[in-house]
């Protein structure tokens, strides 16, 4: 089968016309019932933010197995995608943080590594709230519909407006059926304030304090990229204890995405663009680790969604031994869409 999402295509073909799926998937073996945020699950294994572009999405990565199912980001208002290329598999030549470079898809999928430049686009809340209601229904018990929202800078430019945007969303988002808001604090490929929100730990209390006044008793989590140093991240997670349910780490990390003759790959404004896949796993382990030790040893009531490069069952098992409470997939499951099928035949336990 061809990746499920067509990388030639623009995102707005893909809402309208993907995903390509196999018609005749094999069967999803039954799992003993688990629970995540409080909530009654058959796996805590999912697809993180992104991949899922609206409720054509949902819906049949769901009957593939994933039972927590991340609407893609959305916004108060409309806004268009970037220019193709939007998602281009590369090499990783200079890891950690150098520069990757183009490269067509790998043979064998679990060593891919992308980078994804779409600048959180959105459709209309008039589109996307009811769409939300659709892929809900889409769902069997034991699946969670996370739905991503994003604030976005207006032509009041303060903070509060910002946060007040966010929480606009999220109460939309849970009207329409979320049993989880995400807020998205991270995304490598904005320019704007958005984008980098997580840095400034009192900006993303307030954000969460808006958020959590809009959406009463629904479990918050917060989507994080990674952190300059462990007192960084540490004192995140202490600030917005209280506020959130939890957090969902890591975001794609920002590094340069280089063609072969050296011209960036999505144009010089987006020189740096967030890498995904196998370059950011290791990383986004020890992420996921660093923030159960802060969990652990400041007592704070965070569950921890880990996502980072799965692309198999050992990849599961590394972050659900660095202390995740649930497991996400943001690129793999685009080209390895059985990927819960055979974590769930090898560990039902998950
Ligand atoms: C096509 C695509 C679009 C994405 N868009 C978003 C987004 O809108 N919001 C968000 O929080 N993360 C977004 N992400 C990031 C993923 O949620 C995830 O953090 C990232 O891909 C790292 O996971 P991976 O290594 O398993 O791919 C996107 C990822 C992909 C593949």
């Amino acid at each position: 089968m061809p990746p499920s999402y067509d990388i030639q295509r623009s995102w707005e073909e893909n809402c309208l016309h993907g995903p390509r799926l196999d018609a005749s998937p094999p069967l999803v073996p039954a799992t003993p019932m688990k629970q995540f945020l409080g909530l009654p699950v058959r796996s805590r294994l999912g697809i993180a933010a992104g991949l899922l572009l609206n409720s054509r999405w949902i819906g049949p990565y769901a009957r593939l197995g994933f039972d927590l199912l991340t609407y893609k980001t959305v916004r108060s208002a409309a806004r268009p995608c970037h220019p193709l290329p939007n998602w281009v598999f590369v090499d990783d030549v200079s890891p950690p943080d150098g520069p990757v470079v183009v490269r067509t898809m790998p043979a064998d999928p679990a060593q891919a590594s992308s980078s994804v430049c779409f600048g959180m686009p959105s459709i209309a809340p008039g589109e996307w709230r009811p769409d939300v209601r659709r892929a809900r229904q889409s769902l069997e018990s034991g699946q969670l519909l996370i739905v991503s929202v994003v604030g976005t800078p207006g032509a009041d430019p303060s903070l509060e407006a910002l946060a007040d945007d966010f929480a606009h969303c999220a109460a939309w988002a849970a009207a329409a059926g979320a049993q989880v808001v995400e807020a998205n604090l991270s995304c490598p490929n904005v320019c704007s304030a958005e984008g980098t929100l997580y840095h400034d730990h009192q900006a993303s209390r307030l954000v969460a304090e808006r958020i959590r006044a809009a959406i009463g008793p629904v479990p918050l989590l917060l989507k994080v990229g990674t952190f300059a140093s462990p007192l960084a991240l540490r004192g995140f997670l202490q600030t917005v204890d209280g506020l959130a349910s939890g957090v969902t780490l890591v975001n794609c990390i920002s590094r340069p995405v280089l063609r072969a003759d050296g011209q960036a790959a999505f144009g010089e404004a987006f020189r740096m663009a967030g890498v995904m896949g196998r370059a950011i796993h290791q990383p986004a382990v020890a992420a996921v680790r660093a923030a159960r030790h802060c969990v652990e040893s400041d007592r704070l009531g965070l569950a921890i969604a880990a996502v980072g490069g799965v692309a198999g069952v050992e990849d599961i098992a590394d972050f659900f031994q660095a202390g995740a409470d649930a497991v996400l997939c943001g690129s793999a499951p685009m080209y390895m869409p059985n990927l819960a099928i055979e974590a769930k035949m090898a560990r039902p336990d998950w």
